[in-house]
């Protein structure tokens, strides 16, 4: 968990520096007053990029040239402190770790599990494949230790070639890349399937917590036809790949198709139930990830009132305060999150890019 938390020229925010609650963080402010840029701040920290943008020089503050947070995180499994740093400044992020800097942002993400849910979330199952990509990888890089090493090979490979593609490498050179490519693909995706087994389990799970009207099924696609030797397709698609300038068959064409009775949810589902449906996903995945490792990821809610309807919100708030895990939940204002008043917690208040701690 976060024991305090410090940031300078992060969006709108004004330098900081905050303890916050073990538990139940609930940030109100009017809007644009910097809500979602605190949760940014946090995530930041844990992934070196943020959940609303892809350009990560966009959060540092228009005036500004570099940005920087800090954070003090206390691990209660172990009674370990860490201290843990970014900053980033001309386009280039440096990570500290108890005053070493550490070489790359998995680290971080090791020390600081950070899920969010925000406005966006339902792309996870309206968006494109990318976003069930990122998903699933996020589930595998907690459960398995071998997946990031894995992970960062098959991209290695991927580049190198879709570079050859573009050169018109000779073929002695295609097969030697393709042949590890191979390899590490079916390495990326049976770890990957191993996770969607997990995964259809913790959902079956959690049906009685997160009510939701329907039989899921989880169909994922690994990239490539399961009946088909990738090497063979990698060669069958060499000429047509080369035309388009990259690969066409592999882990990263992975999807997971969701159904519920037979049809794609995107067609079947309202807007609300989507949003509903969404929730379930993500909450499976801290079921199952706090299952997995014994540790509690720090949750990220951003604009909670306007996600859900107020049954489910009701119900969301209770899974989040009665289970010990650190949130930090934004409203306007804090009737839109109601606690029950003895569940312990903490308000920040947030006006014009300052933030004050209330109770
Ligand atoms: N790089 C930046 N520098 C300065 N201000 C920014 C930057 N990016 C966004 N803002 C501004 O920060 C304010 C706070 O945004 P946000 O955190 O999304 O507010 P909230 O979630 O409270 O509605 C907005 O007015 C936005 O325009
Ligand atoms: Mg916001």
């Amino acid at each position: 968990m976060l024991r305090e938390l410090a940031a300078e020229n992060i969006r709108n925010l004004h330098a900081f520096s905050v303890a916050p609650d073990e538990r139940m963080n609930l940030i109100v402010g009017e809007n644009a007053s910097g809500k979602t840029s605190f949760l940014e701040a946090v995530y930041i920290l844990s992934r070196a990029r943020s959940f609303r943008t892809s350009r990560l020089n966009e959060v540092i503050n228009t005036a500004a040239n570099s940005a920087w947070v800090s954070g003090k995180l206390y691990e209660q499994e172990s009674g370990k402190s860490t201290r843990l740093g970014l900053a980033r400044t001309h386009g280039h992020t440096r990570f500290h770790i108890n005053g070493q800097a550490i070489r790359n942002a998995a680290t971080a993400a090791q020390h600081l599990p950070v899920k969010v849910i925000h406005p966006e979330s339902h792309r996870l199952l309206t968006g494109g494949p990318g976003f069930r990509r990122a998903f699933i990888d996020w589930g595998c890089f907690y459960q398995d230790e071998n997946f990031y090493p894995t992970w960062v090979r098959f991209q290695k490979l991927l580049n190198q070639r879709n570079a050859a593609l573009k050169q018109r490498a000779d073929s002695r050179v295609m097969n030697g890349i393709e042949r590890e490519f191979c390899e590490s693909a079916e390495r990326l995706s049976r770890i990957r399937s191993k996770y969607i087994e997990v995964l259809r389990h913790g959902f079956a799970s959690l049906s009685t917590l997160w009510p939701v009207d329907a039989e899921w099924e989880l169909d994922y696609r690994r990239g490539w036809s399961s009946e088909r030797d990738l090497r063979e397709l990698l060669l069958a698609e060499r000429e047509y790949a080369r035309r388009q300038g990259y690969t066409l068959v592999g882990p990263q064409r992975a999807d997971l198709v969701i159904k519920t009775n037979g049809e794609r949810i995107v067609s079947r589902f309202s807007r609300g139930q989507i949003k509903r449906a969404t929730v379930a996903f993500e909450l499976a995945q801290i079921e199952i990830f706090e299952q997995g490792t014994g540790r509690r990821p720090v949750l990220l809610v951003d604009d909670m009132p306007s996600e859900l309807d107020a049954n489910a919100r009701e119900l969301l708030m209770h899974i989040f305060s009665s289970a010990s895990r650190q949130c930090f939940i934004t409203a306007s204002t804090s009737n839109e999150l109601r606690m029950s008043d003895d569940a312990e917690h903490c308000v920040f208040h947030v006006e014009h890019g300052r933030i004050r701690k209330m109770l």
